[in-house]
This record gives C-alpha cells, structure tokens and sequence, in this order.
C-alpha cells in the first residue's frame, strides 16, 4: 500500500493527493511572516490526529497542532463543551468570575500536588510565564532570573529575556538580570565534562557562577521538565529535586514551565513528577486549552498572599474568561478518564523502540531521546563525525510533509538539525507505524547513505 492510499484510507477513502503538492496562495503575502516562509498547504478540516489540505489531501498531525492538540483536533468533549458555553457565556468583565473559571481552579488544584491551590487563567504560555516572573519577583523582593541554556519560555520581551534560543535575537536590549546555567545536553555536553549521561556538574556549575555575576539572590528559577524547543533535551533524573534544592539555598523560587508537558505528555501527569519535587509556581498553557487559547499559572496560598499584599496586578482583556476555561474543564475530565499519561508512556515507547531501529539504519542520524511522547531526533553528518548536520532536520521535515506526515524542524541555531515528534496522546499504533514509515523514507531520501 502506498503512502497516499494508506492516509486516505484512514480519512474515509477519498481521494487524496500528495501534500506537498498543495498550491500557494498569493493572499498570503498579506500576512506578515513569523517565523519564515509558511507551510506549503492550506489546511481546510482536522479531527484527530489528522489533516485535511484544501486539496483534499491527508496529513498526520505529529506536532499537535502547536503541541496544543494533547487530545487531537476537535476532540467532541472540548467541541461540545466549547458549544455549550457559546449559548451561554464567552467573556466578562476580567474582575468578574463565573462557574467554568471557579471550576477550573478547583479542578486543578485538586490534580496538582498539595499547596499548589492559586490560579490565574490567562491566554498564551509567554503571559503565564510573565506572571510567574513577576510573582516570584514581587515575593521574593528580588529581580533576577536564571534560566536554561536552550530552553524556550516564549517571545514577549520579558520572556524571551530568559528564552536561550535564537527567537530572543535582533531586537535590541532585553531584561537586565537573566542568568543562563547550561544545559544538561548529554549528547553535546555544554561544559565538555560528559559523554552520554549528564552527572549535572552543568547545573552545580551554572549556579556557582550566577552566584558571582548576580548582583543578589535570583528572585526565580524557570525550567522546563524536557527542553523541548532547544533540541528536546533531558534531564537526568534528579534534575529538578537537586534545582530545588538550590533554589532553597538561595532563596528561590523555582517555576517549572509545563507548557508543552503538562497533562500527560511526558507519561505523568506534569513533567515535575518524574522528579517527586513540588514548584512553588508552575506553568501551563498548549495542552490545557486543547487547542483554546488557555493557559494557567498556579502557586501557593502564601506566595499569592504576599503577593496580593503588595498590591500584584496583572489584568488583561482575556484574564479569567470562561470560554477557554470550559476547553480547560474537557481536557481535564478527558486527561483523567482515559489516562492519558499512561496512555503517553506506552505509545512513547513504542515509538522510541521503532525510532531506535531507524538510528542504528542511518549514519546520519546521531542521537533519538525523549520521554513519553515528547521525542526528539538528531542529525549529525556521520556517527563518527557527529557534528550538527545543519539543515537536514528541515530536509526531512519537508520531505516528510510531502509524503503526508506533519513534524517540527526545530530552529535551535542557524538551520535546523534535529526534530521533535509529538503527536496527540490519542494516536494509534498504526498512525506511528505511517508515521515511522514516512520518516523513514524521508531520511533515506535526504542522507542517502546509510
Ligand atoms: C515551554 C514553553 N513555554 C512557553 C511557551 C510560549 O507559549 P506561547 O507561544 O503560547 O506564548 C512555549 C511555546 O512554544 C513553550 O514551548
């Protein structure tokens, strides 16, 4: 069975043509470009795991939309819950709750370990994350921030101060006071001490040296569980207790940005728990709206206290809106009901263990890792050579999109070398099995040497 019958089969045996085949479009030079050229289809439907082109052809969505479709596209429970509400309330005054936010609220703090029971509902990770900075900072009565080499926390000044990847460069000056520890890249180790396993000398170092450059104690620390943007990269085990632990002998406080992890993708429910530690500020955002602009920022009862004493603000036109908010509830109750993180574990496995086939096929591909369903792929220009394969990854990615499979090149420096794998938690053994087979394909097609 060919490529383009098998995914037309899987959408109800219409007819199907190649993606990459789709048509440009000249309205779309009235768009402003974001990130490069657009993707070279118009997409029309999606349910799912999958796509539908404007030319009627079949994609498979790996990248969850942005990594925000955890569910797949319009699962029925957020679309009906989604109908519900537009017959009865979108938006309010932002001073104004109602049921689904109050709801919300209760629901998360009841899933979330003890003492994280204060939240605020807002639209996009970068404002949840602003927030979480300026909790800390108003908390702690200090400013400075240390980040991760490589990690990404969103595009606003203020976050991309702490955003370590290329995103935060050509627009002039930043936050003062953002600190980097490098990143525990094991394939790559940042401070030449490793090979293969990060003994976390990275982060002891890192905080060693933000303790002689900072000008006081870092009001916070913000991390993501995997490095997902900056080449999907993770942690050893013991990664978070230990920053923890530092952040308590320095007085700070640690936000663990659960953006693209939380509510299953990892395989638990929130990334931190691989770790048994408990944040005082956590991020969420993509996977809690499943596919509504909803994100939360939650923490303790004494940090919002503290804060709410000294006057905190942080109004927005969306803040506290319960049409998201009811997105919100769906996804929960379907998190929960159909144990997805379970569900992410043993399909992430089965994923890793067809791409480790394709790693020990291709010379070109130096490095497969991840964690439930957050999985990453590195291309080197030989294993014995293994220095970054600039460009490959979005080769691939583009030969892949043709063949009808949908991933993310990611941008970590110049031209991408490595790309990330994350479909929705409801894929199926045989959406990964075409998926593989594309990738496959497509990495046979871009290296040509095996
Ligand atoms: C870990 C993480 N945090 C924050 C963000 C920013 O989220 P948004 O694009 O919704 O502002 C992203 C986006 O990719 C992310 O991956």
């Amino acid at each position: 069975m060919n490529l383009t019958t098998r995914a037309t089969a899987d959408q109800g045996g219409q007819q199907a043509t190649p993606a990459g085949s789709s048509a440009d479009d000249s309205r779309a030079e009235l768009l402003i470009r974001y990130l490069g050229d657009f993707a070279p289809v118009v997409i029309e439907s999606a349910k799912g795991s999958w796509l539908r082109t404007r030319d009627g052809a079949a994609v498979l969505d790996f990248a969850s939309g942005q990594i925000c479709s955890t569910l797949g596209h319009r699962h029925p429970r957020v679309v009906n819950a989604l109908h519900e509400a537009l017959d009865t309330l979108m938006h309010l005054d932002s001073k104004m709750l109602s049921e689904p936010v109050l709801d919300l609220a209760d629901r998360l703090a009841h899933s979330l370990p003890e003492g994280l029971n204060r939240s605020i509902f807002l639209n996009t990770g970068a404002e949840a994350n602003e927030v979480a900075v300026k909790l800390a900072k108003m908390f702690t009565g200090n400013f400075e921030v240390v980040g991760v080499a490589r990690s990404f926390h969103g595009v606003t000044t203020g976050t991309a101060s702490y955003t370590f990847l290329p995103a935060r460069r050509g627009y002039g000056p930043l936050l003062p006071g953002a600190h980097a520890v490098p990143a525990p890249y094991a394939y790559r180790c940042p401070i030449r001490h490793c090979a293969g396993k990060c003994d976390m000398a990275c982060l002891e170092s890192g905080f060693d040296q933000v303790q002689q450059t900072a000008v006081a104690s870092p009001a916070a620390f913000i991390v993501e569980p995997v490095l997902s943007s900056g080449g999907i990269i993770v942690p050893p085990d013991g990664y978070l207790s230990r920053a923890k632990e530092l952040c308590e002998e320095h007085g700070t406080l640690l936000i663990v940005d659960e953006s693209q992890t939380g509510l299953g993708r990892l395989g638990t429910c929130y990334g931190f728990q691989h770790d048994g530690v408990v944040p005082d500020i956590v991020v969420l955002s993509k996977t809690l709206g499943g596919g509504m602009p909803l994100s939360a920022t939650v923490t303790t009862s004494d940090i919002e206290q503290r804060c709410a004493d000294n006057g905190f603000s942080h109004i927005t036109s969306h803040v506290s809106d319960p049409l998201p908010a009811v997105a919100g509830l769906a996804v929960l109750d379907v998190v929960e009901e159909e144990r997805l993180e379970e569900r992410a574990a043993g399909m992430g496995d089965y994923l890793m263990t067809a791409l480790h086939q394709l790693e020990n096929k291709y010379d070109c591909v130096g490095d497969v890792r991840g964690r439930g369903l957050l999985v990453g792929l590195e291309f080197v220009v030989s294993k014995q050579d293994p220095v970054p394969a600039e460009g490959m990854a979005a080769r691939v990615a583009a030969r892949c999109l043709e063949r009808g499979l949908s991933l993310h090149a990611i941008p970590t420096g110049k031209k991408a070398h490595c790309f990330r794998i994350a479909p929705p938690l409801t894929v199926s053994k045989d959406d990964i099995d075409f998926a593989v087979g594309v990738i496959d394909d497509a990495i046979a097609e871009v290296c040509q040497r095996p």
